[in-house]
C-alpha cells in the first residue's frame, strides 16, 4: 500500500496531477476538497450566510457524508444524494473555505479521510493531508504555482464546465481563499516539514506528472503497484571515477593538511562513490576552504574554481591542480570557468563552490549577500547539491585551530522546484541552497551532531 499526500493552494493543479497519478498507477484518488464543498453546499442550502460559517456546527448532526467510487470516479453523497458538479460553483468555493476553518467540521471529516487511506492505496489532495490527515504518508508533495497562473487555470476549468467567471474575480477569490486557508487557526494550509515543494508554473500536465513521479519513485518506488515500479524516464547515472593521480596525491597530502588545518569531519555520511554528479556548496571563511573540502571527501574528487592568481604560486599551483582546481578570473564574469564546472558535472563528476562568492571570515553567513552562480549551475545541469558548513572554533580561521566540516544530506534537484524561464530562479535556488548550508550550523549549535 502506498499513501501519497498532495497539498497546496487552490488552482495549483493538485487534482489534475492526483487524478493522473491515480489513473497511471491504478490507485484511488481522494479529492478531500469535495468533502468541504459538500458541507459548504449544505450550509448554503439552509440559507446561512458564509460569514456565519461557524453555524455549520449546529447542522453537522443533520449531515451524512459518504465517499464512494464508481468506475474509478469519486462520488460524494450528501444524505444519499450525489451532488455532482453542483459543488464546483464559485459561490460554493467560498462556502467551502469558510466551513473548512471550523474545527468541528474538520474533526467531522477526519475519520472519513483516514478510513479510505487505511483501506486503500491512495493519492489524496487537500490542504492538510501531509500535516494532519496522513502525517505518515509515504510521499508528501506541496504543489504550487504563481497566483496569476492559478487564476488562469481556474478560469479555464470553470469555462469547460460551462460556468462563466471573469479572470479578475477568480484571482481576487483565489487570493482571498488562500489567505483564509493559510491564516486559519486550525489545520492551516501550509506545507508539512518533510514535504517536497514542486512549483509547476512553467510546466504542463506531462511535465508536472513526470516531476511528481520522479519524487514518488525515489521516496517510495517499492510501494507502487507493479506497473509503475519500472522507472520509465530515469536517465542513466553518470559517475566519474577519481583519477589514480588524485587518489595518490590525496593520500600523500591528506595527513599533513589534516594536521595543520586541524580538521574533523562531522554530520551525515559522505554519499557513496557511485552517487552520480553533485555540486558541493559551502560557506566561505578562508582561502583554504577548497582544500579542506577536498580532503574531507574520501570517495569523491570535488573539483573547484580557484582565483587565477593562485596558479602563479610555484608548488602550490601543483597541489591545487592535483586536487582538481581550475582558474577563475574574478574581475570579470568568467564564462569559461562556469562552463568548465558544468562540463565536470555533466560528465558525472563533483564540483565544489561557494554561493557567497568571496570569503566572509568571522561574519554571520546569514547576513552575507549571495551570488546566483550556484543556482545557475544547478539549474543548468539538474544535479543534486551537497550542503557543507565549515565551522571554526573562534570567529576566524587560523592555522592549527580546530575546524569542523559538517556534511549535510544531499538536496535532490527536484526539491528546488526549478521553473525554466522564470526570472529570479537562479537567485532563488542559490538562496535555498545556502539556507540548507546555514541549517547545518543551527543543527550543530543545537547539539544535533557529535561535537567532539
Ligand atoms: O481543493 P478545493 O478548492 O476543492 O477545496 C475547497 C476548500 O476546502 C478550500 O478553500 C480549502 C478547503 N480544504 C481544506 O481546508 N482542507 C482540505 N483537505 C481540502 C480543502
Amino acid at each position: 500500500m502506498i499513501r501519497i499526500a498532495i497539498d497546496g493552494p487552490s488552482g495549483g493543479g493538485k487534482s489534475t496531477l492526483a487524478k493522473r497519478i491515480a489513473r497511471e498507477t491504478g490507485i484511488i484518488y481522494v479529492d478531500t476538497g469535495a468533502l468541504y464543498r459538500t458541507i459548504g453546499y449544505f450550509v448554503r442550502s439552509r440559507g446561512i450566510a458564509k460569514e456565519e460559517a461557524a453555524g455549520a456546527v449546529s447542522l453537522l448532526n443533520e449531515i451524512n457524508i459518504e465517499l464512494a467510487y464508481e468506475g474509478g470516479r469519486q462520488i460524494v453523497r450528501l444524505n444519499g444524494e450525489d451532488l455532482g458538479d453542483k459543488i464546483r460553483e464559485p459561490e460554493i468555493s467560498m462556502y467551502a473555505s469558510a466551513v473548512s476553518a471550523v474545527p468541528e467540521v474538520r474533526e467531522f471529516l477526519l475519520e472519513t479521510q483516514r478510513k479510505i487511506a487505511r483501506e486503500n492505496s491512495v493519492v489524496m489532495d487537500g490542504r492538510d493531508i501531509g500535516t494532519v490527515i496522513l502525517p505518515d504518508a509515504d510521499v508528501k508533495i506541496f504543489l504550487c504555482a504563481s497566483n496569476e497562473e492559478r487564476a488562469r487555470r481556474r478560469c479555464e476549468e470553470l469555462k469547460e464546465k460551462g460556468i462563466e467567471a471573469s479572470y479578475e474575480e477568480v484571482l481576487a477569490d483565489l487570493n482571498q481563499r488562500d489567505k483564509n486557508d493559510r491564516e486559519r487557526d486550525v489545520a492551516p494550509a501550509v506545507a508539512a516539514e518533510d514535504a517536497i515543494h514542486l512549483d509547476n508554473s512553467g510546466l504542463d500536465i506531462d511535465g508536472t506528472y513526470e516531476a511528481a513521479m520522479k519524487i514518488i519513485r525515489e521516496k517510495a518506488g517499492d510501494k507502487l503497484p507493479e506497473a509503475e515500479k519500472e522507472e520509465k524516464t530515469e536517465k542513466p547515472k553518470r559517475v566519474r571515477k577519481m583519477s589514480r593521480f588524485y587518489r595518490f596525491m590525496w593520500h600523500i597530502f591528506h595527513g599533513f593538511f589534516k594536521l595543520i588545518y586541524n580538521t574533523r569531519t562531522r554530520g551525515e555520511p559522505e554519499p557513496p562513490a557511485d552517487y552520480g554528479p553533485m555540486l558541493v556548496c559551502s560557506n566561505h571563511i578562508s582561502a583554504t576552504d577548497p582544500i579542506v573540502i577536498g580532503l574531507t571527501m574520501k570517495k569523491h574528487q570535488a573539483c573547484f574554481m580557484a582565483k587565477k592568481e593562485l596558479f602563479r604560486i610555484p608548488l602550490f599551483n601543483l597541489l591545487i591542480k592535483s586536487l582538481g582546481a581550475y582558474p577563475v578570473d574574478r574581475k570579470v564574469s568568467d564564462v569559461g570557468a562556469v562552463k568548465h564546472t558544468i562540463k565536470i558535472l555533466e560528465s558525472g563528476g563533483w564540483a565544489a563552490m561557494f554561493p557567497q562568492g568571496t570569503r566572509h571570515p568571522g561574519e554571520d553567513p546569514r547576513n552575507t549577500s549571495l551570488k546566483s552562480g550556484a543556482g545557475m549551475i544547478c539549474a543548468r545541469t539538474g544535479v543534486d547539491v551537497l550542503p557543507v558548513f565549515i565551522k571554526t572554533k573562534g570567529a576566524k580561521h587560523r592555522m592549527f585551530r580546530r575546524k569542523y566540516v559538517i556534511i549535510g544530506k544531499p538536496i535532490k534537484f527536484e526539491e528546488f522546484g526549478y521553473v525554466h524561464g522564470e526570472s529570479g530562479e537562479y537567485a532563488r535556488i542559490s538562496k535555498m541552497i545556502f539556507d540548507r548550508v546555514c541549517e547545518l550550523e543551527d543543527k550543530w549549535d543545537s547539539g544535533y551532531y557529535d561535537k567532539k
